[in-house]
């Protein structure tokens, strides 16, 4: 299942993250694809938002991985500084994957097959300088509804 929509400007794509994060569940996995600069971040800020975190949520720099608490936990992967998978293996994914938090993460191309069988892919494309096509798919029906709804 497939939808996807069109944000005009930065704060449409946080919208459209904060409105998404009353549908989180814990142990979700969201799975970000797209270019550099697209607002894959952006969306997250959104989503971390509408949790409740207080802290400002930015792509981790030095560490390939950030925790913030909100109504749950959110695990940030950012891989997109990633020099190979051992580097990967090392952050310990399976507790963050298959815990009771919120994990989002951006190149997750970079790590696809440690993915679980079931998350939402979110893939980012720019349309213009400040439009973007956010497209949700997922083959599980967790997600499935979420989409829908
Ligand atoms: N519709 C839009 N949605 C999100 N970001 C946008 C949009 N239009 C322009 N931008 C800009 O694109 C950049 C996105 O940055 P960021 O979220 O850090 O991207 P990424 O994490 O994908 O590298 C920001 O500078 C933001 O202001
Ligand atoms: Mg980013």
């Amino acid at each position: 299942m497939e939808f996807n929509i069109i944000t005009n400007n930065p704060e449409e794509t946080r919208k459209l993250g904060k409105k998404i994060s009353v549908l989180v569940q814990p142990g979700d996995l969201f799975a970000f694809y797209g270019e550099l600069g697209v607002g894959k971040t952006c969306f997250i800020q959104g989503i971390c938002y509408g949790l409740g975190v207080k802290e400002g949520v930015n792509s981790p720099s030095f560490t390939l991985i950030n925790e913030y608490q909100g109504k749950i936990p959110i695990y940030h992967f950012d891989l997109f500084r990633l020099n190979g998978i051992d580097e990967f293996l090392d952050l310990g994914y399976e507790e963050y994957f298959y815990g009771k938090g919120l994990t989002v993460i951006e190149w997750a191309g970079k790590i696809e097959g440690f993915l679980p069988p079931d998350y939402l892919k979110i893939e980012i494309n720019s349309v213009s300088y400040y439009q973007r096509r956010i497209i949700f798919k997922s083959t599980q029906k967790k997600y499935q509804v979420l989409i829908k709804e």
